[in-house]
């Protein structure tokens, strides 16, 4: 897809350039930039750019809080790759940080990429100070005990257990969704002025997708391939993850997604083709192979 294209090369030099130096140790240096910098869709910046854009603004002023959430997304994996989570080994078809490092560099990588988030939305440049502030708030509260860290400890907890439609979709929601929904909040909040109409309507929007995103990392899990998807194939099989094929089976958990896609893309009714970058993402999250 172009737009992805287009923006995965804009924000990976950027994240380049800016995690060039700064930390007093070359080691957690290094980890940092093997967790941030070893490929990567860059699914969550795209959709903030997107949003930017489906709102009439200059997509520039997205790309560091675009980059900043990228630092949250990478930090996630780095910690639900550790022994003490999902225990993975592979990861954008590479050694998984835990692996090419040590398991206390690695934690500490993603401890600091996570501070490290919020000094460049502080920072981030052209964008009035209450926006900024606002957008630290967003990423704040999707990241943690309420957003993407509570859904982990859902996830945690469920190993081995069958949950109802309505838990699973609520860690899921958490888990994935919280930081999808705010890139596409954060790209709207660069924008001054916008209305309250259509940050709702963009907010349904990524509500819909968020979920979708994970619905097909759990079909990816069975019907992936772990050299395409880059990380192993079979992992909630093998670890008991409550996943959605494994409530609904895959026709379902497909009918599923096709009805999620239909409702992210209705929400976008009121958007001419400015909304088109959006559009499209949304198509590409639930037919991406990985
Ligand atoms: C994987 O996210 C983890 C989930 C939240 C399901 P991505 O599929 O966006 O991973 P990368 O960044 O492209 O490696
Ligand atoms: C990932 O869920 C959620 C976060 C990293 C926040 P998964 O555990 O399903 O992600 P993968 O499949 O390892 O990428
Ligand atoms: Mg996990
Ligand atoms: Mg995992
Ligand atoms: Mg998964």
């Amino acid at each position: 897809m172009d737009f992805l294209e287009a923006c995965r090369s804009r924000v990976d030099d950027e994240l380049d350039r800016r995690i060039k130096s700064g930390s007093v140790s070359e080691q957690l240096q290094a980890a940092m930039r093997y967790s941030v910098l070893g490929g990567g869709k860059r699914i969550r910046p795209a959709l903030a750019i997107a949003a930017a854009n489906a709102l009439g603004q200059n997509p520039d002023a997205a790309l560091v809080p675009a980059c900043a959430i990228e630092l949250i997304h990478a930090y996630s994996l780095v910690h639900d790759d550790l022994p003490a989570m999902d225990n993975d080994e592979l990861r954008r078809g590479r050694p998984t940080a835990h692996i090419a490092f040590d398991e206390a560099t690695a934690i500490l990588a993603g401890d600091a990429l996570q501070a490290l988030a919020f000094e460049w939305l502080a920072e981030a440049p052209g964008i009035e100070v209450s926006a900024r502030l606002a957008m630290i708030q967003e990423l704040a509260r999707a990241s943690g005990h309420s957003g993407m860290v509570g859904g982990q400890a859902i996830d945690l907890e469920s190993v081995g257990k069958s949950l109802t439609l309505a838990q699973l979709e609520t860690m899921h929601r958490h888990k994935t969704g919280a930081l999808i929904e705010a890139s596409v909040r954060i790209g709207a909040l660069t924008v001054p002025g916008i209305s309250e109409h259509s940050l709702n309507s963009l907010t349904r929007y990524a509500k819909a997708l968020g979920l979708a995103f994970q619905v097909q990392d759990d079909l990816l899990d069975i019907e992936g391939d772990t050299e395409t998807i880059g990380k192993p194939q079979g992992s909630d099989i093998a670890r008991a993850k409550p996943t959605y094929p494994a409530l609904l089976g895959l026709a379902g958990t497909r009918k599923h997604l096709a009805s999620l896609l239909s409702n992210a893309l209705e929400s976008l009714q009121d958007f001419g083709p400015e909304a088109d970058p959006l559009r499209a993402m949304a198509d590409y999250v639930v037919a991406r192979t990985h």
